[in-house]
This record gives C-alpha cells, sequence and structure tokens, in this order.
C-alpha cells in the first residue's frame, strides 16, 4: 500500500472496555499484510512515557498534578513517536490518547475542560487522530473485566465506582455529536467481531487500499 502522510486511529474507552486487546488485533491484522503500522500507547508510549505511567499509578496524586503528567506524556509521544511515525506514513494506532484526558481528568476529577483542551493542543502540535475508536461499555461489564484480570489493578481501576460513572458520562458527552472522525462500537461484542468491524471502517477510510 502507498500512503504518504500516515493515518492515526486512537482507541478510546474506559478501563475494561477491551480497546487494549482490540488495537492488538487491529495490529496484528494490518501487519498480516505488510501495511506499515506502529501500535503505540498513552501513557507510555515512550521511555519518559513509561517513567511518567509508572509515576501516576503508583501513588494518589493531585488533579493538577496528575493532569500535567498525561500532558507531558502526551508531549514526548506526539515529539518522538507519532509525528515521526506518521512521516513515513504509517499507520498509527495508539492505546488512548487526548480524550482520555478530557473524560478521566475533565469530567472524571473535575479539572476545567477548556483548560484542557488548551494544553492538550498545546503538546499535540497540530495533530489530531484521523479517527477516533470508542469501545462503548456500560460499567458493570467493565468492572467485571477488571476484576476478572489477574493483574494487579491501577489507581483507575481500583477507584470507586462514582469516577467510573462519571468518566463514562464524560466519553459519552464527548462522543454525544455526530463527526466525521468517530467510530463507536458495541464493545459487549466478541473482539474478533470488533476487529473486523474496525478493519472495515479502514478499509472504507483508506480507500480500500488495506
Ligand atoms: P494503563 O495501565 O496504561 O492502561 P489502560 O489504558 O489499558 O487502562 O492505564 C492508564 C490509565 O491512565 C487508565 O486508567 C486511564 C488513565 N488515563 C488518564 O487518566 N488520562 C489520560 O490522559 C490517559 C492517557 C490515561
Amino acid at each position: 500500500m502507498e500512503k504518504k502522510s500516515g493515518f492515526l486511529v486512537a482507541f478510546e474507552g474506559i478501563d475494561g472496555s477491551g480497546k487494549t486487546t482490540l488495537s492488538r488485533l487491529v495490529y496484528n491484522a494490518l501487519l498480516e499484510r505488510s501495511i506499515p503500522t506502529l501500535l503505540t500507547k498513552e501513557p507510555g508510549g515512550t521511555p519518559i512515557g513509561q517513567k511518567i505511567r509508572a509515576l501516576v499509578h503508583e501513588q494518589v496524586l493531585t488533579p493538577q498534578a496528575e493532569c500535567l503528567l498525561f500532558a507531558a506524556d502526551r508531549a514526548e509521544h506526539i515529539h518522538h513517536v507519532i509525528r515521526p511515525a506518521l512521516a513515513e506514513g504509517k499507520i498509527v494506532l495508539s492505546d488512548r490518547m487526548a480524550d482520555s484526558s478530557r473524560a478521566y481528568q475533565g469530567y472524571g476529577r473535575g479539572i476545567d475542560l477548556t483548560f484542557i483542551n488548551t494544553i492538550t493542543a498545546w503538546v499535540m502540535q497540530g495533530i489530531k487522530p484521523d479517527l477516533i475508536i470508542y469501545c462503548k461499555i456500560d460499567a458493570t461489564t467493565a468492572f467485571n473485566r477488571i476484576a476478572q484480570r489477574k493483574q494487579e489493578l491501577t489507581i483507575f481501576e481500583r477507584e470507586k465506582r462514582l469516577f467510573f460513572e462519571r468518566v463514562i458520562q464524560g466519553f459519552e458527552q464527548i462522543y454525544s455529536a455526530d463527526r466525521q472522525d468517530l467510530m463507536i462500537l458495541d464493545a459487549h461484542l466478541p473482539s474478533e467481531t470488533l476487529c473486523t468491524q474496525a478493519l472495515q471502517e479502514l478499509h472504507k477510510r483508506l480507500e480500500n487500499s488495506l
């Protein structure tokens, strides 16, 4: 496939929505078709970002510090990973991007959305996802999935149910308007089905070049 300016896809959703599994499945499917693709994530898509991720997971921070650390992670990620990969013409799949800050720090922690939007625009240097895939799921299903995981829970996953519900409401609000750059998936469906739907959408958007 010949693509010159790359294509950025952000996978968004609450913890337990299955977006990490989905982004991996899509990544593998694209690689199988020999399409130059990069799979990355926020937080933790760069070496500095991995340190930031450890910091935000280790302890409960003030909402302000947390918000700025996610922005710092995003700045490094955009500069060192996303922009270069797009310049190489790759399809870039990012497990979370700026809408996670809007949903978690904005709606979840109550930080002013205008402020978040200003910092986000500053760190993203004009880069925006070409497509956002929102894995939509209800709080109970997400909670049950998280509880079944063997790994230790993150601070965010341990948060009270109310916080979690505020974050879901946030995502719902953010994705309530009809938008060209948005695909909403029913994340209760099996991940293979979601992968097929995501690939069909990518196929359509990349002018049937997949
Ligand atoms: P992590 O364990 O990296 O992965 P996952 O995305 O699979 O949950 O956890 C990241 C946590 O950070 C997650 O609970 C959402 C939260 N987060 C924010 O609060 N704001 C942000 O801007 C981002 C990118 C993530």
